[in-house]
């Protein structure tokens, strides 16, 4: 039977809260299960921050962008190795996006290449945890108290990560989370914001209430409300924050079962493919077990491993393709070798909370049959 490359989540119990949804007869933002689940990852982040929950990651970072007031002469440095819904905010908000390289092992923004970027009209650095792998954050926080610049923490993979013993999302300014299908608890599509810089608190409920002082209005410092602010809709329906909240409940026994699956696939992998052609992560983070790739030799290589996958019924798949060399640049002129060499020389396995032990053993043995194809293969060459 063929293997996925993902299965969106269902526990099971989803069902119930939507029907209580049905009865209770509130559908839009703010209901009582999108005020359980803003609670909910309020306590996984931090009490003294505040969660919004949005209609997705990107509608979370434009938020951001607008929380940040980026005018058209700010430089936004960020990895070029992430989703489009990273810089499409930024660049909607008119700044000029600075590309930057990213660490060979744990594949995200690499500090060491930031500094050298950093001009007097950088407004920010957004750093993604790839994989759900905890970027190097000190590092990138230092920099940014340095330079009095703000700092953006880019967990749509991320959720449950911690970083020294702290949750990811916690450290940057503001943090963006993605509840898209495809990551470890999701509502189809969906998103939050973590605003921990208290500067930002109360211009993100204007923000969050399409640019009015509804909130003041609403315990009762006013009598009327208006419209004060450039904003948009960001909100995510009672609908969805009720299909996500069970899930929520569940995050820990749901990304440990991931985790489980990580450290099988790394385990079996380890005999067959090098070390350094696994994931790293670091011993002073916990990742969620969002994602488990390898690094193949050549973009041949992986093309051929995804061939001979499909020919198997499993589906593995690539990642991001650098953003820097999209057509929408018609060329940036910018070069980060690490980047391009990544975008195309990544594979990422199926991973998902029902993905049996099984059927890693079974991807183990065919990756295994691969590469002993390989060999014979290159000694005949
Ligand atoms: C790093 C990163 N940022 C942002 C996004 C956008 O998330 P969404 O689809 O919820 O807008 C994604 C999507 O997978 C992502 O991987």
């Amino acid at each position: 039977m063929k293997i996925p490359f993902n299965l969106p989540l269902r526990l099971g119990t989803e069902i119930q809260y939507l029907q209580e949804v049905i009865k209770r007869q509130k559908f839009s933002a703010e209901g009582y299960y999108s005020k359980l689940a803003a609670q909910k990852l309020q306590k996984i982040f931090s009490p003294t921050s505040r969660v919004h929950l949005t209609s997705s990651c990107t509608t979370a970072m434009e938020m951001a962008a607008l929380l940040l007031d980026i005018k058209p002469d700010d430089e936004i440095i960020m990895p070029s190795f992430t989703h489009v819904g990273t810089a499409n905010p930024f660049l909607r908000a008119g700044a000029e996006i600075v590309w930057c390289e990213i660490d060979a092992r744990c594949m995200s923004i690499d500090p060491d290449k930031i500094e050298a970027l950093i001009t007097s009209r950088t407004k920010a650095i957004v750093a993604v945890h790839y994989a759900g792998i905890p970027c190097k954050i000190d590092e990138i926080r230092n920099i940014c108290k340095n330079n009095g610049i703000y700092f953006i923490e880019d967990c749509a993979m991320a959720i449950g990560s911690t970083y020294k013993d702290r949750s990811v999302g916690t450290f940057g300014d503001l943090a963006v989370i993605s509840f898209h299908e495809t990551k470890n608890i999701h509502c189809g599509e969906g998103g939050a914001i973590v605003i921990n810089n208290e500067n930002m608190l109360d211009r993100s409920e204007i923000l969050m209430n399409c640019g009015t002082n509804k909130n003041q209005f609403e315990s009762g410092k006013t009598d009327h409300y208006s419209w004060i602010s450039k904003s948009s809709n960001f909100k995510m329906s009672e609908l969805q924050a009720a299909f996500l909240f069970p899930q929520l409940l569940e995050l820990q026994k749901i990304n440990n079962k991931r985790i489980d699956n990580w450290n099988s696939y790394y385990n079996s992998f380890s005999g067959i493919i090098p070390k350094d052609n696994l994931p790293f992560a670091p011993e002073f983070s916990k990742h969620n077990g969002h994602l488990f790739y390898i690094h193949t030799s050549s973009r041949r290589e992986r093309d051929e491993l995804i061939a001979f996958f499909k020919k198997n019924e499993i589906e593995a798949v690539f990642h991001y393709i650098p953003l820097h060399n999209a057509p929408i640049w018609d060329n940036s002129g910018v070069t980060l070798p690490i980047t391009e060499h990544a975008a195309g020389t990544i594979l990422r396995m199926p991973l998902y909370y029902d993905l049996s032990i099984d059927n890693i053993v079974l991807i183990a043995e065919k990756i295994s049959e691969f590469y002993s194809e390989k060999r014979i293969e290159n000694q005949l060459i």
